[in-house]
């Protein structure tokens, strides 16, 4: 189904209207292609959606689940893990503590990829884990710690390339056993985080739009990946500006690998290769 920018344009007023989700800075083409799935799975048109919007609070919440994508993997793109192992994370490690929040997290591979390593460096017991989503249903999966087991065996390999091995000296092998951090049930087809780890983060809802600090301190690192893409450019600033403001001098911000600072909003930040400081 293909529907025009005056009909997008009617679907955010709705949102606006009926919920205090706001979808205007949101990328054009990933929110468009999502209402026309909605439409698609719900059988709607435009003034059913609307009117579903208006009178029925569960779709309302159901459909804003539907337009952010929520596709995650432990240790995603190994590249930004040997670069937090080498380059960020030693930044931090003299200090007593070392506040971490991860904004986007959805169900929580990330969170637990990074506290996996900062177990490994000795760092684990002085950091303080955030984190936060706007879904409140991913929410709930990453506190559970728990995830499917055989569909998601590309993380052994992800696991094994970020903690086992290193880039800088191929001779160097660490052989932690994955069930050092996950129970693994193969019949059942489920691997569940350890509770030393799923103990540990503090989880939250929170809207990246609305802009408010729900942890109310400061942070070292702030990691928000994937999340970037679906803003369009003037909420991207107005997030990275956000971010800014939280972080402590000299924290740092880690984006998604297809994702990067554009305009004067880059001058407040150094960039290091992949990730940045706030100046
Ligand atoms: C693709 S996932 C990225 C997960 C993880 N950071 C990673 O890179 O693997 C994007 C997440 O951003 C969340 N999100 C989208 N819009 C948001 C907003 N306005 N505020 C907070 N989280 C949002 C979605 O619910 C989703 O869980």
């Amino acid at each position: 189904m293909l529907i025009t920018p005056e009909d997008v344009q009617k679907i955010i007023l709705a949102y606006k209207r009926y919920s205090t989700y706001q979808f205007d800075d949101y990328s054009e083409k990933s929110f468009t292609r999502r209402v026309e799935k909605i439409l698609i799975d719900y059988k709607l048109d435009i003034p059913s959606y609307i009117n579903r919007l208006r009178s029925d609070k569960e779709f309302l919440e159901q459909s804003m689940k539907d337009i952010t994508v929520n596709t995650t993997e432990l240790f995603r793109d190994p590249k930004i893990w040997h670069t937090l192992k080498f380059r960020v994370l030693p930044r931090y490690s003299e200090q007593d503590s070392i506040n971490i929040w991860h904004a986007g997290c959805s169900t929580g591979q990330e969170v637990y990829s990074l506290m996996i390593l900062l177990n490994e460096m000795d760092l684990l017991e002085k950091a303080n884990i955030y984190a936060s989503d706007i879904n409140e249903d991913v929410l709930e999966v990453a506190r559970s710690g728990e995830y499917k087991y055989r569909f998601n065996l590309d993380y052994l390999e992800n696991y094994n390339q970020v903690i086992k091995k290193n880039p800088y000296n191929f001779d160097e092998f660490k052989d932690v056993p994955f069930e050092k951090y996950f129970d693994v049930d193969k019949s059942k087809d489920r691997m569940k985080a350890k509770s030393f780890l799923r103990q540990k983060p503090l989880f939250r809802k929170q809207n990246l739009v609305a802009q408010n600090n729900v942890f109310y301190t400061k942070f070292d690192l702030i990691l928000c990946r994937n999340v970037l893409i679906y803003f369009n450019y003037e909420l991207q600033n107005k997030t990275i500006d956000f971010f800014h403001s939280l972080l402590f001098n000299k924290g740092s911000l880690v984006l998604g690998v297809h994702e990067s600072m554009l305009g004067p909003i880059a001058s407040k930040y150094i960039k290091k290769g992949i990730y940045y400081i706030k100046k």
